[in-house]
């Protein structure tokens, strides 16, 4: 985790974009021929059902809804003129998601919680983004791509983060056949689509003019929210995972490390205003910490 290679921007601004491509071709490589998730091969098997189910049961229920929401989304309606690599991943990214969403909803069933209502199949905002790139200029399409980019990074930063820490629990739980079966693979996934996103969002801010590159980084500031958290009626599921993965230490395993990949996408690095933390407290906001 957080060992993206990072394209040099050392003062140039005509690249040498054969090296760019070539970053985000291997990223999509490795999306593509990564071990897939194949759901008739993960071991259910629990060794102490109710204990799982106390622990991870708020986890789970954010987990597999925003898994879910991606189903049905009709991917490929959505950018008539996009990249051809955006295209070959969002395609084994859309198979990899409703994969996590159905062995979730398995999981749950076998442990008795019930799965969360569906959402209403809504299109994710920076998906959406991506629908309208075609009919803007160059550079606006550029904006919207490397916006499109560095929320997905972010996003998978904390699908990551939370399958990472959901993975420790089990395995200090003794449950090793979900680990090895199904966490370890959910952890490498998405894993894999950050880096993916982050490569991509490096190439293209690499080609930008600094006022793009600042209004990316405005709109990005002004519009974050946690994945899955983005209504009002979303945040206390979300608030209580992070309670329950992160207890007190909520901002330094979850906020400053999606804050310090924005950075490194949005601003070379340098530190931006915190609006991850303000955005995750936004969320607890809705819904008292509670441990235990
Ligand atoms: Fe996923
Ligand atoms: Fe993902």
């Amino acid at each position: 985790m957080g060992s993206d290679p990072r394209p040099s921007r050392s003062g140039t601004s005509d690249l040498d974009e054969g090296g760019h491509v070539s970053i985000v071709d291997e990223r999509l490589t490795y999306v593509e021929t990564k071990r897939p998730l194949v759901f008739d091969e993960i071991d259910f098997t629990i060794v102490d059902p109710d204990r799982v189910a106390r622990e991870l049961a708020a986890p789970l229920e954010y987990a597999q809804r925003v898994e879910a929401a991606v189903v049905g989304l009709g991917i490929e309606t959505l950018m008539p003129r996009r990249d051809r690599r955006v295209q070959r991943f969002l395609h084994v990214w859309s198979i990899d998601e409703v994969g996590h969403g159905r062995a979730l909803a398995e999981l749950m069933d076998q442990l008795g919680i019930e799965a969360a209502p569906e959402l209403e199949p809504r299109i994710p905002l920076h998906n959406q983004l991506v629908g309208v790139v075609t009919r803007l200029s160059r550079p606006m399409h550029q904006v919207v791509e490397a916006i499109w980019a560095t929320a997905g990074a972010m996003n998978e930063h904390l699908a990551m983060a939370a399958y990472v820490r959901m993975d420790e629990i089990l395995r200090s739980l003794g449950e090793r056949a979900l680990h090895e079966s199904l966490f370890r693979t959910l952890r490498s996934h998405e894993s894999a689509h950050k880096s993916f996103y982050a490569a991509y969002a490096d190439e293209v801010m690499t080609q930008m003019d600094r006022w793009q590159r600042r209004l990316v980084a405005l709109i990005v500031q002004h519009t974050y929210q946690p994945v899955g958290a983005g209504a009002k009626r979303d945040r206390p599921a979300f608030a209580r995972t992070v309670t329950t993965l992160a207890g007190d230490h909520w901002e330094e395993r979850i906020a400053t490390p999606i804050q310090a990949l924005a950075e490194r996408l949005l601003n070379e690095g340098r530190e931006m205003d915190p609006f991850v933390r303000d955005a995750v407290a936004r969320c607890l906001a809705s819904e008292p910490p509670r441990t235990g």
